[in-house]
């Protein structure tokens, strides 16, 4: 949530940060800024709207230099206006920051400030952090100059109550780049003979492939040819640098219209790198690398929880039913944001499960970190490598499902829930799971690229029904057993996007409330696969239709589905019932790009929305 680039270097600093902010675009578009040491002084850039137009007015101004700091926004307080946009600068126009995360204690920064002649152009909590620097700056007269501007974050960070990502500099420090982090991500890129700063991997890679992870309480200085970390309380920190092993070309658009439908294609390969070199054929089961617990440790738990937010949250409860049909292992699933402050009871053999695509979602770190706080063993499943929730855990296991940058997460979704059935599988295989059910439900792993495929081929047939259904502005999807958490998802896909109202029910459940909502004016979309249950579904689609709803059913290919009942069927493929849940999620993502296409919304970055949430 907001994006940060600063840049100190040789190169122009304007460009290496509007590339950055692009690229960092998905944690927040209403408003972005920039401040660039051009010469003759600081220049300050503010417009709102997405990158772009930031980009027009830089193409006008030609701004040389090579020092600055920028952001991307995405409002906490304060309208969408420019006043309100990043880079703030301080009252006496000295100090320039740019903030991702909140000042809770603002307010009362903010009047101390104002007593002390300080005046605010802006409605945001990050002014005032700007603005206490720039006074602590001033108090600092007496320091060394060499170490003032720093002494003078550090000093202001020691106050500050909530989470912060930073970048500042000073006018007085044209060859000085200082960055912070306590709650919201921030990583150091190390170039030659320049030095970047970014709220993640993806806005340095075209700089450098060297990346420094800063902790929480740790603040950077940077020049262009060297950087120190140290503790806001002053303590030096060794650093460690990681090289990041990322192909800058797989977060480019290429020939796609959007990120979310290059996205959808990508599952196939998505999938085959979450599975490579993780299957024991000799044994029947899945292998990971980083789970730092033994088989025997592995027994000893008798419960899990997972924990998540948005659609990751989503893919738990799909781990649910897994974990507890194929490893019999009781499982329970938090939402992160609540887990954190309910203080639930929890039994000492209880192991923690976070997941989350960017591994920095707020709410699923601080709820980690509660359970940590306890001594419980933890675990997350994400696929940003070297994130803060990666780096915290006990132990993981990486997606590798490649960088997502549509906001509507598909192919992570897809990944998370190929994950949550291998670790079904290798738990099942320490427990009960018999080697011949290992057997086939590697077969079933081993296939599921290739069906995946197959069922991207109903494109053309999805984009007509999408074209049929984009006018209504209610939806239901329902769903039994493990279809209902894809129902939930066809909702929130459908939402986010294409902002029809949807709701994602158990079929069944629709008869207490929700059938209420049933007419020739709210479709309903039935996820239904063959099984034991498939019956049960279809009375429940029985009852839409008594009710004169329209019908789109997807189903798998073994489904009878009686001539006439639906209106709109989609078929993909039969397979094992540990990878259903993965294809009957193609169909309902490209049925919400389509109706969003269709609706003419901005579907790689929906209104109100972005990718990484970094505030709770
Ligand atoms: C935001 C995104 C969702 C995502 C959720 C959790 O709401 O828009 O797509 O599912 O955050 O993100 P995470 O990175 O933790 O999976």
């Amino acid at each position: 949530m907001c994006g940060i680039v600063g840049y100190i270097g040789r190169e122009r600093a304007g460009s290496i940060m509007l590339d950055g902010l692009k690229r960092l675009e998905y944690r927040g578009y209403d408003s972005s800024g920039m401040v660039v040491n051009a010469g003759k002084g600081l220049e300050l850039i503010k417009r709102t709207g997405r990158v772009k137009e930031l980009e027009d007015a830089l193409d006008e101004l030609q701004l040389g230099g090579n020092l600055g700091i920028s952001h991307t926004r995405w409002a906490t307080h304060g309208d969408v206006t420019e006043a309100n946009a990043h880079p703030h600068q301080s009252t006496d126009g000295k100090i320039y920051l740019v903030h991702n995360g909140v000042i809770e204690n603002y307010i009362g920064m903010k009047n101390f400030l104002i007593e002390k002649g300080y005046s605010f152009k802006s409605e945001t909590d990050s002014e005032a952090l700007c603005n206490l620097i720039a006074y602590h700056y001033g108090k600092e007269e007496e320091t060394t100059a060499k170490n003032r501007f720093l002494e003078a974050v550090r000093k202001s960070l020691r106050h500050v109550e909530g989470t912060y990502g930073i970048a500042v500099i000073c006018d007085d420090y044209p060859d000085e780049l200082i960055g912070a982090r306590k709650g919201s991500p921030l990583i150091i890129g190390i170039g030659k003979g320049e030095n970047i700063l970014a709220s993640d991997v993806n806005a340095i890679t075209h700089c450098t492939q060297n990346v420094v992870y800063l902790n929480d309480n740790e603040v950077v200085h940077l020049t262009n040819n060297d950087f120190s970390i140290s503790t806001v309380s002053s303590k030096s920190v060794e650093a460690v640098i990681h090289q990041v092993d990322w192909d800058t070309s797989e977060a480019e658009l290429g020939d796609y219209d959007h990120y979310m439908l290059k996205e959808i294609h990508e599952q196939p390969n998505a999938l085959k790198n979450g599975m490579r070199g993780r299957f024991s054929d000799d044994k029947s089961t899945a292998v990971f690398g980083g789970l730092n617990l033994n088989p025997q440790e592995l027994r000893q738990i008798d419960r899990i929880l997972f924990i998540a937010c948005g659609t990751a949250w989503h893919a738990c409860l799909i781990a649910e039913y897994l974990i507890e049909r194929f490893a019999r292992i009781p499982v329970e699933v938090e939402y992160a944001s609540e887990f954190r402050y309910r203080n639930a009871p929890l039994d000492k053999n209880t192991l923690v499960i976070a997941i989350s695509q960017s591994g920095e979602t707020i709410d699923t770190l601080g709820a980690l970190r509660e359970a940590k706080r306890k001594g419980y063993r933890t675990l997350s499943i994400n696929n940003s490598v070297g994130s803060t929730i990666a780096r915290e855990c006990d132990g993981g296991i990486y997606q590798h499902a490649g960088p997502e940058i549509g906001v509507a997460s598909t192919k992570a979704f897809t990944s998370q829930l190929l994950i949550c059935g291998m670790l079904a599988l290798y738990l099942g295989r320490l427990r009960d799971l018999s080697y011949g059910d290992g057997v086939d439900i590697v077969k079933a792993f081993k296939e599921l690229p290739e069906l995946v495929q197959e069922a991207l081929k109903q494109t053309a047939q999805i984009e007509a029904i999408a074209k049929k259904y984009a006018k209504y502005e209610d939806c239901l999807f329902l769903g039994r057993q493990l279809m209902f958490p894809i129902a939930l998802e066809g909702a929130l896909k459908l939402k986010e996007i294409s902002y029809i109202h949807a709701e994602g029910y158990p079929a069944a459940e629709m008869k207490h409330g929700p059938i209420a909502l049933i007419s020739e004016d709210c479709p309903s979309v039935f996820l239904a696969t063959s099984g034991e249950i498939f019956h049960k579904s279809l009375a429940n689609v029985q009852e839409v239709k008594a009710r004169k709803g329209k019908v789109i059913c997807i189903a798998t290919a073994d489904c009878e589905i009686p001539d006439g009942l639906v209106d709109d069927i989609i078929l993909v493929p039969e397979c094992h019932e540990i990878v259903k849940p993965i294809l009957m999620s193609i169909p309902v993502q490209l049925l919400s790009y389509y109706v969003a296409l269709e609706r003419e919304c901005d579907v790689d970055k929906p209104r109100n929305l972005a990718k990484s949430v970094t505030v709770e």
